[in-house]
């Protein structure tokens, strides 16, 4: 940071001379492409930026680049009142804010678990010298614990030494698929920052979220503490949610050579409000762009700064989660009475339909997605797999060519000797077993997220398989 100066008595803390601080948000996929939006919504002039001039098209006439709820009519109301724009010119952008958020992507490198900064990197570089006044960068991207300061860092090299430009951190916390509430009804909002200017003006820029809280009755809380702590808490979050799940999925195998059942587990224990009812719902395991690489970038995080021996139970809840893939493949051969002998399950020629392509439901997101990943192992044990998913047939082809795509569920199932369900989408929740059973070569359900009612199924002649059900 070059000056932590506070403004003269009097001054606005806003550069710009906006009543609020205008916002930037670079990169506009599912975090800032939502943050922008739901920004305009509450009443912040916002620019969006991205290297991705096809994404940048979409937004401007309208579309949604990727699908999230409640989205797109935002985009549409508030392109329409002026407030939300999107550019690929990073110019406009140093021009437009008095505040600029970082939400590009951090994915796993390529060579090893660790979180890629690049596009953090570059995105900070050609900013930096093109910032002409006083401004904050505000990280909210997933990023290893250090990131903040390296930013200050980079903006020192590469910006111009008498603008005084700092950086501040604020974590997000977007489920797909409830990412427009989560923005705009956050259950915390975290704050970094280093001086008081930059403290205040992190406050305007939430103030939209405050006052929508006092609006609707609801107390947000607000957690202001340092960088290294801002940057953990969402790695933390994401890390202690995988280990729910991974949790509840080692009590499914207990129940499964025990005779008992894991989701009256989970619902009793979940009881408890110490555990809570939330993130036991044992099944196929995590998935998405976010759970899988932010565990493994902790893990590697936590080696670097030479606390490998506490991190190593992450490694643990990750292979926990990824045994639950071969699981599935090693009960569809028991199922299909089919050999699960030394050498692996064998399925050569069965036919096997998988209802569900997606990471989890209502998203067409397939970005580690077991369900996916499950087919493709079903189809490489010798299965003729035939795939459908409500919403994420095009992603899944495009990561999963090899697989066969149903045109629609009877289509699907059509002839099928075993059906997977691997997404808990309403549309396979509610699924006739009577009906089905008629457009099946045997009617035989594997339940991989426990999403079906046993009871239903069997009465409908149908044999069921859930995970960690063997009582049912
Ligand atoms: C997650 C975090 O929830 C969010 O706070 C963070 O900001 C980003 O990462 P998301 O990736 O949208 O959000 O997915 P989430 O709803 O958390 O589900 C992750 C995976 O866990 C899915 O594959 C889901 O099917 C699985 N899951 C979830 C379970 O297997 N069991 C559960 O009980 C809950």
């Amino acid at each position: 940071m070059r000056s932590t100066n506070l403004p003269n008595e009097g001054e606005s803390i806003i550069t710009s001379g906006a009543t609020r601080p205008r916002l930037t948000f670079l990169g506009v996929g599912p975090l800032g492409g939502t943050y922008a939006a739901c920004y305009a919504e509450l009443g912040y002039e916002v620019l969006g930026y991205d290297v991705d001039a096809g994404r940048v098209e979409k937004f401007s006439a309208g579309e949604l680049p990727f699908h999230e709820r409640g989205l797109g009519d935002l985009v549409t109301k508030n392109l329409a009142n002026g407030r939300l724009r999107f550019t690929t010119d990073i110019e406009e952008v140093a021009e437009f804010g008095d505040i600029h958020f970082l939400c590009v992507g951090t994915p796993s490198r390529p060579d090893s678990d660790s979180a890629d900064l690049s596009y953090m990197e570059s995105c900070v570089a050609s900013l930096a010298p093109l910032l002409k006044r006083r401004c904050l960068v505000v990280g909210k991207s997933t990023v290893p614990v250090g990131t903040a300061a390296w930013v200050q860092q980079l903006i020192g090299r590469h910006g111009d030494p008498d603008v005084h430009v700092e950086v501040a951190w604020s974590p997000e916390f977007l489920q797909e698929a409830n990412a427009v509430d989560d923005v705009l009804r956050p259950n915390r909002v975290v704050l970094a920052a280093q001086s008081q200017w930059a403290q205040d003006l992190l406050e305007a820029a939430h103030k939209g979220v405050f006052e929508l809280a006092a609006v609707e009755d609801r107390e947000v809380p607000l957690v202001v503490t340092d960088f290294a702590t801002a940057e953990l808490v969402k790695v933390a979050a994401n890390a202690f949610l995988s280990t729910k799940i991974s949790f509840i999925n080692a009590m499914a195998d207990l129940c499964d050579v025990a005779g008992g059942d894991v989701t009256d587990l989970a619902r009793a224990i979940g009881y408890d409000a110490r555990i809570g009812n939330k993130f036991l719902r044992a099944g196929i395991g995590f998935g998405g762009g976010c759970l899988p690489k932010d565990l493994r970038a902790l893990a590697a995080r936590g080696k670097e700064l030479g606390v490998a021996e506490s991190m190593r139970f992450l490694g643990e809840i990750e292979d926990i989660n990824l045994s639950r893939r071969a699981k599935v493949v090693r009960l569809a051969a028991e199922m299909t009475g089919r050999d699960n002998g030394p050498a692996g399950p064998e399925l050569s020629g069965t036919r096997i339909t998988v209802l569900g392509a997606t990471f989890k439901p209502d998203t067409d997101d397939v970005r580690d997605a077991p369900a996916l990943d499950v087919a493709g192992r079903l189809a490489a044990h010798g299965a003729a797999v035939t795939v459908y998913d409500p919403m994420g047939m095009d992603n899944a082809r495009v990561y999963r060519p090899e697989l066969t795509y149903a045109n629609g569920l009877a289509d699907a199932v059509d002839g099928a000797e075993l059906i997977c369900v691997l997404v808990e989408w309403e549309e396979f929740r509610h699924l006739d077993p009577e009906a089905l059973a008629d457009l099946v070569a045997e009617p035989r359900v594997l339940d991989g997220m426990n999403c079906l009612d046993p009871q239903l199924w069997s009465n409908a002649g149908w044999m069921y398989r859930g995970m960690g059900r063997s009582s049912r």
